[in-house]
């Protein structure tokens, strides 16, 4: 189990020692150590430049990279200090969890009610974190006003929808997940949902990021999916459904990866998938980012909690090194989808046993492993 507390990487004076025998050693071990002493002084000057790291002390997350460092959550955690200053010293950008989606707003009649989604935007800006707003088309929260809507009032409706949200937050987020969700769930096609039906199956997704970039000329506006490096034909799915939407004349103009990792899959997939998405050299967003410990299903799960752990902390290093590796103009944030492991969704499903750890801090606000593998992450770059 990784010691993030060892992680500091500020030799000490026996190291120092060392290193000047370090110049005896054979050529090739220097050759070998080279690059990993490259690694750790990169680390250490990450750190220094901008966390201050001193031993034993955690540095800031957002402080080890240049990027946004997001996270998620809801309006209730603004009340728990503990939360605003996890938030607050490790995160620059903040994604509400649920508060600005159709089922906050738009009631079954029809009517919209922005209590809840002023509110937590609000809150986010009052703590100085920029806000990215999620999300306003998704195949699981079409709404029953909008199901028995007649054919002659659905499109403006629609449409209504989307400028209203995009138009209300205009100049308060960064970007919108326009649309969430759209590749069917083993990869095979597109879902098929109350708006495909409606409007065609890319033709409300065409049609959703035009009224979006109408209402709002300057968020970045992303297609937002998830297992993409989970199952390589899904992700093969959601890149020719990319392809068509630019091809059609869609502005989508950021590509987001949910990255609720399944820490189970092969070495390498998560990499393949970052790869792939930055082709189309539009800003990518690792824009949930969670690594439960628990396995859905399947086999019982005969692995110890290191070798939970290990597998965890191995993917997510992957993911953190694949991303810090695009360019600049690429990196428009990595979001871990909550602050506390206890603030997951992953802690509110029935089947969690109590002891899932899918976040960067536990209940009490101190690193996980998890933090340790996007340190080393991002310091590969
Ligand atoms: O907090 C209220 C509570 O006051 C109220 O009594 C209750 C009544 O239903 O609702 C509670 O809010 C719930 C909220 O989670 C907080 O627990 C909402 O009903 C519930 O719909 C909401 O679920 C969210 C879900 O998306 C649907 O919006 C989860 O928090 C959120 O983690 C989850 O996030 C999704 C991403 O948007 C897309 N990718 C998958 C990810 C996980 O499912």
């Amino acid at each position: 189990m990784r010691d993030h507390e060892a992680m500091q990487t500020r030799p000490s004076s026996g190291e120092r020692e060392m290193s000047a025998e370090g110049a005896a050693l054979s050529r090739r071990t220097v050759m070998l150590a080279a690059p990993l002493a490259l690694m750790a002084c990169r680390r250490d000057a990450i750190a220094g430049e901008a966390g201050q790291t001193k031993p034993g002390v955690v540095p800031p997350l957002k402080s080890l990279v240049r990027f946004p460092i997001g996270t998620c959550g809801m309006s209730g955690q603004f009340d728990d200090p503990a939360w605003v200053a996890l938030a607050r010293r490790n995160f620059s950008q903040f994604t509400p969890e649920w508060e600005m989606k159709m089922e906050a707003v738009l009631s079954d009649q029809g009517r919209y009610d922005f209590t809840a989604s002023d509110r937590i935007v609000r809150l986010a800006r009052e703590i100085g974190l920029s806000v990215h707003a999620t999300t306003l088309i998704w195949y699981l929260q079409s709404n029953a006003w909008f199901e028995a809507l007649p054919a002659s009032r659905f499109t403006a409706a629609y449409d209504q929808w989307i400028a209203t949200m995009a138009g209300r937050y205009r100049g308060q987020v960064r970007g919108w997940d326009v649309v969430n969700e759209a590749v069917a769930e083993d990869g095979n096609g597109l879902r098929d949902c109350l708006w495909s039906r409606r409007l065609g199956p890319d033709g409300y997704i065409v049609r959703a990021f035009q009224q979006a970039r109408i209402a709002d000329p300057d968020a970045v506006l992303f297609l937002n999916d998830y297992n993409l490096e989970n199952l390589p034909r899904k992700l093969d799915t959601y890149l020719r459904l990319v392809e068509r939407l630019l091809r059609a004349g869609a502005p989508v103009t950021g590509l987001g990866t949910q990255s609720h990792l399944d820490i189970e899959i092969p070495a390498g997939q998560i990499r393949r998938s970052i790869e792939a998405l930055a082709r189309f050299g539009l800003p990518i967003h690792v824009s949930e980012l969670d690594a439960s410990l628990r396995r859905e299903g399947g086999a019982p799960d005969m692995r110890s909690g290191a070798q939970r752990t290990a597998q965890q902390t191995a993917r997510v290093e992957e993911l953190a090194e694949a991303f810090s590796a695009l360019p600049s103009q690429q990196q428009y944030a990595f979001t871990v989808w909550g602050v506390r492991d206890t603030d997951s969704w992953y802690r509110r499903d029935a089947r969690d046993d109590g002891r899932d750890s899918p976040l960067v801090f536990n209940a009490a606000g101190q690193a996980n492993p998890m933090f340790s593998a996007l340190r080393d992450g991002f310091a590969a770059h």
